[in-house]
């Protein structure tokens, strides 16, 4: 009877444990914040928000920018996925699926490249080629590619 009772509370005590671990597994990953281990962008971008914000005719203005400039690498849905992606280390970003970081980050990543520490990348300094107003309508567009 007593070896019985033990037996009992065992199954009991690992039903519970793997009770326990489920709740634990199930737990959410939390979002992750602004630039999620990223360096933060320098004082002179780090108060810029994106005045085009939502605008549709700027949705439209980006997308043709995207695709000409943007897409071979990030590919056209914006994950990462162009023709030129596989030959790239460090590969590109699929920026669809960072909608956490800010206008600011974004807008000093496309002016200034990845020519600089840490990034090393082939990622090109965009300020060159575009206008501050083509660079805000690109990121409209990436915002709505992030959805
Ligand atoms: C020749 C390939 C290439 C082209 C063209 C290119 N990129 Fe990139 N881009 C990269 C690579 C590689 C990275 C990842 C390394 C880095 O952060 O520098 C990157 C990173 C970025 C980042 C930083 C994302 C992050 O997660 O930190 C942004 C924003 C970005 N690109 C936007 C653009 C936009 C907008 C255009 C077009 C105007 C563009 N890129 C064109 C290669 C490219």
């Amino acid at each position: 009877m007593y070896r019985y009772k033990y037996a009992l509370s065992l199954v009991l005590m690992a039903i519970v444990l793997w009770a326990l671990a489920a709740c634990a597994a199930a737990q959410p990953t939390p979002p992750p914040s602004s630039e999620d281990g990223r360096p933060a962008p320098p004082a002179e971008y780090a108060a810029m928000t994106n005045p085009l914000k939502g605008n549709a005719s700027a949705i439209e203005a980006g997308k043709s920018i995207y695709n000409s400039n943007c897409a071979s690498c990030h590919g056209e849905k914006g994950l990462g996925d162009g023709p030129a992606a596989k030959s790239l280390n460090p590969p590109p970003k699929p920026l669809a699926q960072e909608a956490y970081l800010t206008d600011a980050y974004l807008y000093w990543r496309i002016a200034e490249g990845g020519g600089m520490e840490p990034f090393r990348s082939v990622m090109p300094a965009w300020k060159s080629f575009l206008k501050q107003e083509q660079i805000w309508q690109v990121i409209t567009y990436l915002r709505f590619l992030m959805g």
